[in-house]
Order: structure tokens, then sequence, then C-alpha cells
């Protein structure tokens, strides 16, 4: 029997403002802010991202700047997240987010994070990933939110228990990443579980 579809399609990417942060999409202006983290090697350690030159990631960015909208299985939206100054006022992007629409049928829609390693421990990521998990589960409408992690991310995988997010899955040396065999946990939460917790 075919299920009745359970998203509202398309969903575009919108500002959200956290306490103190601005989530909004990517833009061409922002290639220096993301080359300063996507050139570092401890950034894309666990990331599905080579060490990119400046210009390799002005031309991602650039990409990545065209995904704003959730119309069909595997569209994204990608968000910059801007450090707001103490009045409000713009600052630079310390890091983006990533929400990946995997099953409109199913409302299975993943996500995905990074932050410059100066900007870590301070929360910034707990607070825009909680943004982004809102977003997910009422303007998407999403079902179940997961993230899949190296468990040797230890930074991510903390993020994904702050989140709230319950280990559902250990995929041991299931691909090679990076050179060599990897394992991958799959974090998940579902809408009434995010639901309670709010
Ligand atoms: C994953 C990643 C975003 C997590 O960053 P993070 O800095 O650990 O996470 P947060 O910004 O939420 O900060 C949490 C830390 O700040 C502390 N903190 C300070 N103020 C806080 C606040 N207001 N709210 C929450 N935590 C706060 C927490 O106690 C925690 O400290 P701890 O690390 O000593 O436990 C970061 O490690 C990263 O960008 N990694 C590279 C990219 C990557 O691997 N992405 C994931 C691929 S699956």
């Amino acid at each position: 029997m075919t299920r009745p579809v359970g998203l509202t399609l398309p969903v575009d990417a919108r500002p959200i403002r956290t306490d103190r942060l601005l989530l909004r999409p990517l833009t061409e202006a922002d290639a220096d802010d993301v080359y300063s983290y996507q050139s570092l090697p401890e950034a894309v350690r666990y990331l599905p991202w080579p060490l990119r030159d400046r210009e390799e990631s002005r031309e991602h960015t650039l990409k990545r700047a065209g995904f704003t909208r959730l119309a069909a299985d595997k569209d994204a939206i990608i968000l910059a997240a801007e450090l707001l100054g103490p009045d409000g006022e713009p600052g630079p992007v310390i890091g983006d987010l990533s929400i990946f629409l995997q099953s409109a049928v199913n409302a299975q829609v993943s996500i995905g994070w990074v932050f410059h390693p100066v900007r870590h421990g301070r929360g910034y990521a707990t607070e825009a990933a909680r943004a982004v998990l809102e977003f997910a589960f009422t303007d998407v409408g999403a079902h179940r939110v997961f993230a899949e992690v190296d468990p040797r991310n230890m930074a991510s995988v903390a993020l994904c228990l702050r989140l709230g997010m319950r280990l559902e899955a250990l995929f041991l040396e299931n691909e090679i990443f990076k050179g060599e065999w990897s394992d991958l946990s799959v974090y998940a939460i579902l809408e009434r579980e995010w639901g309670a917790g709010r």
C-alpha cells in the first residue's frame, strides 16, 4: 500500500535568529570565512571533504550557496552560522549546517555541521543545531532526523547526545574513508522525542 506523502514541499531556507547567531543561506560573500575553516585539517578530518585551496573552497561555497530549497529527495539546505555582535550586528560566518531531505515520503531528514575550531567549546554548535532541528521538525515536517558520525569524532558524538539524539546503529568498517576502514554511527531523534524535550 502506498503511504501518504509525509511532507508539504517545497520548503525554503529562511533566516533563523538564535541568542548569539544568525543562521541564513550561504552566499558567495562568505567564501573567505568558509575557507578559513575548510582549509584546516582538523575541521575536515571526519567530513567527506578534501582539503581545498582557496579557489576550490570558493567554488564549493558557490555551489552550496545554491542549496536553499527542499523539493525532492537528496535536496539540501545549507545554512551559514553568522556570529552576531553584542548589539546584534552582523559578524563573521563561524560554521555551517546542512539539512538533507533523505526521503520525502517517509519524512526523513539528516543533518550535519562544521564550525571553525577557534569557535569550539562555547556552545555555538549546540545552539545552531538546536535551531536547525526545530526547523527540520516544524518547517520541514520531519518525522525523524538523523546524523551520521564517525565514532572517533567525539565532539560530534557529544553534540548529538546534547541534542537528545540516540545512538541507533553502529556499522563496523562499512566504508573506506580517507584511506582507511572506518566505522559509522547513526544518531537520531524522532519528532515526538524532540517535542517532549521542548
Ligand atoms: C562537531 C563540532 C561542531 C562540535 O563543536 P563543539 O565546540 O564541541 O560544540 P559546541 O559549540 O556546542 O560547544 C560545546 C562545548 O562548549 C561548552 N559550552 C560552553 N557554553 C555553552 C553553551 N552556552 N551551551 C552549550 N555548551 C556550551 C560545552 O560544555 C561543551 O564543552 P566540552 O566540549 O568541554 O564538553 C566541531 O567539533 C566541529 O566543527 N568539528 C569538525 C567538523 C565535523 O567533524 N563535523 C561533523 C561531521 S559528522
